[in-house]
């Protein structure tokens, strides 16, 4: 198996490792670097728990090789929050229980965050479209729109809409 050596920056530290031709993006970060929190839910492009930012765009890392993103800034769900200081979209994610078992939300924010970063104030289709290769088999849509609009209103320095009440 062919190996090359790539440098990129991961979540604002460079790395330097030397890799098989046929890694992907995503096993590098899982198996390489050890950060779990993209997951692997097709392998093939279609659910999105792989997404990842390279150069702030969205992608799927499962379909990228590790030696595509030679060069590249490559952020995950670890580099925008963690326990002692979520990211608003975090927050909002928890706040209207966006989230249950959780596979497929670190795509979703990262999808999330891309618009937010182009688009601070997107319409509900507008998120739906930036979502819409997402898949959640467990929570439903509803709540993980809310959130995306509650942490964009947060983002923007407006107090989040609190999530709304359940009747019956
Ligand atoms: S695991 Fe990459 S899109 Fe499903
Ligand atoms: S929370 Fe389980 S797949 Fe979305």
């Amino acid at each position: 198996m062919t190996e090359h050596t790539i440098t990129l920056r991961v979540n604002g530290l460079e790395e330097s490792r030397t890799v098989p031709s046929n890694q992907t993006l995503l096993s590098f970060l899982r198996d390489t670097l050890d950060l779990t929190g993209a997951k692997e839910g097709c392998g093939e492009g279609e659910c999105g728990s792989c997404i990842v930012l390279v150069d702030d765009k969205p992608v799927n890392s499962c379909l990228m090789l590790a030696v595509e993103a030679d060069g590249c800034s490559v952020t995950t769900i670890e580099g925008i929050g963690d326990a002692s200081r979520l990211h608003p979209l975090q927050s909002a994610f928890l706040a209207h229980t966006a989230v249950q078992c959780g596979f497929c939300t670190p795509g979703m924010i990262l999808a999330g965050l891309a618009l937010l970063r182009e688009n601070p104030s997107p319409t509900e289709a507008e998120i739906r479209s930036a979502l819409s290769g997402n898949l959640c088999r467990c929570t439903g849509y509803r709540q993980i729109i809310d959130a995306v609009l509650a942490a964009a209103a947060a983002m923007r320095g407006e107090a989040a809409r609190a999530p709304e009440e359940k009747t019956g």
